[in-house]
């Protein structure tokens, strides 16, 4: 016999998204139980009170960490065999600014962006249901055909290899699941000190744009920048 709890999977369209305690993740994940979606965010701690609904589900996520991507994906595929958009939007950027790269933050900024997000998403794909999507939140500053500075080493390198990442999926994915890259515009986030100050776009205002993204009949393999809502070059 089917339970209701089983009823309202079926027919509701089910959402991962990582990083989702605030910023962008935040509103995205608002946005999609709005939307009517069954949404699990994550965040390091596991909680995330800023979303009340029966229809979002908190899941402890730690990127840096190979045991938390074990246990995030067991306890996830337990409770939801079956996803149909991951949104892969945790990021950090401890180096943005910086003139120059340094160790620690190298090391750090890649295990997340990189490394973690690539094999978490490993991990999940045979979960993706066919027609599914996954969107990385990457970054216009990982635009090689744009890069006209030189701050920020470690940050710009991981979103130019996140974008690798998803030209990579696309090609093995083509014909069920659609990957793209998204830049979620200048958002106003604790990312940094001065993306609060001079961010050109509230969360929310974002995750509405990213929603219209992922909505949309993409072509699979796509950059697209969610604030001008136009393509990127890679
Ligand atoms: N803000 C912008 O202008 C901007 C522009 C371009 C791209 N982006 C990208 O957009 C995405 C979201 O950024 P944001 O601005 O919303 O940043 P944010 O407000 O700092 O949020 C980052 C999220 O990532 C999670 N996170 C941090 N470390 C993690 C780890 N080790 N494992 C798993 N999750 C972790 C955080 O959760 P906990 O700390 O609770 O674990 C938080 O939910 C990032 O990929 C960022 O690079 C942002």
């Amino acid at each position: 016999m089917v339970t209701s709890k089983q009823a309202t999977q079926m027919t509701k369209k089910i959402a991962l998204i990582t990083g989702a305690s605030k910023g962008i993740g935040l509103a995205l994940a608002r946005k999609m139980v709005s939307e009517n979606f069954i949404v699990i965010g994550t965040s390091r701690s596991g909680s995330i009170p800023g979303v009340a609904n029966a229809d979002f589900h908190p899941l402890a996520l730690d990127l840096s960490k190979p045991s938390s991507l074990e246990s995030a994906c067991t306890q996830l595929l337990d409770q939801f065999p079956r996803i149909d958009v991951l949104i892969n939007n945790a990021g950090i950027g401890p180096d943005l600014g910086a003139k120059k790269p340094d160790w620690q933050s190298f090391h750090s900024t890649f295990e997340v962006n990189v490394s973690g997000t690539v094999f978490f998403t490993e991990k999940l794909i045979s979960a993706i249901h066919d027609n599914g999507i996954i969107l990385n939140v990457s970054s216009k500053m990982g635009a090689i055909d744009l890069c006209e500075l030189t701050d920020s080493v470690a940050y710009r390198m991981s979103k130019s290899a996140l974008n690798m990442y998803t030209k990579l999926l696309a090609n093995r994915l083509q014909g069920n699941i659609r990957v793209a890259s998204v830049h979620p515009g200048w958002v106003k986030t604790s990312i940094t000190k001065g993306n609060l100050i001079h961010g050109r776009l509230t969360p929310e205002q974002s995750a509405e744009r990213i929603f219209e993204f992922l909505i949309s009949d993409f072509d699979t393999g796509a950059f697209w920048n969610a604030e001008t809502e136009s393509d990127l070059p890679w």
